[in-house]
């Protein structure tokens, strides 16, 4: 069962200061744990969070996450909205700052990974969690492991810090097995049947002919047979009402202010009620785990026997 791992001040200057209790946070971490941090363990102006909640425009205009790249510097699903240019502005402002925020504070509170990841999204979450009308695969109130479908990690990890920015109301959460469980109660015979059929012939034509238009310069999405792996794997938690309805959960409230972290493509999770959240993505680098052999792709190779990932489309080389 997962564990809250309260990460108090006193805690967090001791793991800025000693190397094994940093360690120990990346050890929780990759045990699938979460750490918890009761307020924004770095400086975030209340003003930046009054001024994100009081959008409205924003939740309505686009009923979806607001998204921050930090590669390109840019917000994407703001185009459409009413904001003026000066509001779009200030609103791009606040997600660097969150973005580069989060990731300083984390450089030196996770000093074994510092530099070791590379910055993915930021996003701005303003719909109400609860009662949400979305698709099956798309809903976020049922169990599962995260995936990328059309960004896909190749290996590294998925890490997301996120910070309840509602003044009022607690974002709450389920969390049940981890991904290491999951292998353990799905029938191994299962698991592998779909993992054979991904590298059937067809399959593999397929793909070579995709990396021949992505080497040509098209935009096409090479999965890794790991990526492809975790997108079933996470579909097929989502359909399987039998795991979603009898699995063993534990429920979380967020409240207001506070941060949490956590491997979310290694524990399941799903929220249930919340609204106005912030969060950062970073993708970390699989060899700057401690325990690179007990992370998803590390068991899915160990068990399957095959390499999941090719090196020439990893993040890091
Ligand atoms: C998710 O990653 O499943 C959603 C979590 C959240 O928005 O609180
Ligand atoms: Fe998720």
């Amino acid at each position: 069962m997962a564990k809250l791992i309260a990460c108090t001040q006193e805690v967090r200057e001791e793991a800025k200061q000693d190397p094994e209790k940093a360690r120990s946070m990346c050890q929780e971490l990759e045990d699938g744990h979460i750490l918890f941090f009761p307020q924004i363990p770095f400086a975030f102006p209340q003003e930046d969070r009054e001024f994100l909640i009081h959008q409205k425009q924003m939740e309505n205009a686009s009923r979806k996450n607001i998204a921050y790249k930090p590669h390109r510097d840019v917000i994407s699903n703001l185009a459409s909205t009413d904001l003026t240019k000066r509001e779009k502005e200030t609103c791009l402002q606040i997600m660097r700052r969150y973005t580069y925020g989060v990731e300083e504070f984390l450089g030196s509170f996770l000093s074994p990974y510092k530099s070791r990841w590379k910055l993915d999204y930021a996003s701005f979450r303003p719909m109400q969690e609860k009662g949400r009308n979305l698709r099956k695969r798309a809903r976020n109130d049922l169990l599962h492991i995260d995936a990328f479908p059309s960004r896909p990690v190749h290996g590294a990890r998925i890490l997301r810090f996120f910070t309840n920015i509602n003044p009022d109301e607690a974002r709450k959460w389920i969390t049940a097995h981890t991904f290491q469980e999951l292998l353990q109660i799905f029938s191994k015979e299962e698991l592998l049947q779909s993992l054979r059929k991904r590298m059937s012939p067809k399959k593999r034509f397929l793909r070579s002919w995709k990396k021949c238009l992505k080497a040509l310069g098209l935009p096409i999405t090479v999965r890794s047979s790991y990526d492809q792996f975790m997108l079933d794997f996470h579909h097929f938690l989502k359909e399987n009402e039998e795991y979603q309805k009898n699995c063993p959960k534990h429920y979380w409230d967020f409240p207001p202010g506070s941060c949490w972290l956590v491997f979310p493509d290694q524990r399941t999770h799903a929220v249930l009620e919340g609204q106005y959240a912030l969060e950062l993505t970073l993708l970390v680098n699989h060899q700057a785990l401690l325990n690179p052999e007990q992370s998803p792709v590390g068991l899915l190779e160990q068990f399957s026997k095959q390499t999941m990932i090719e090196r020439s489309y990893a993040h890091f080389a």
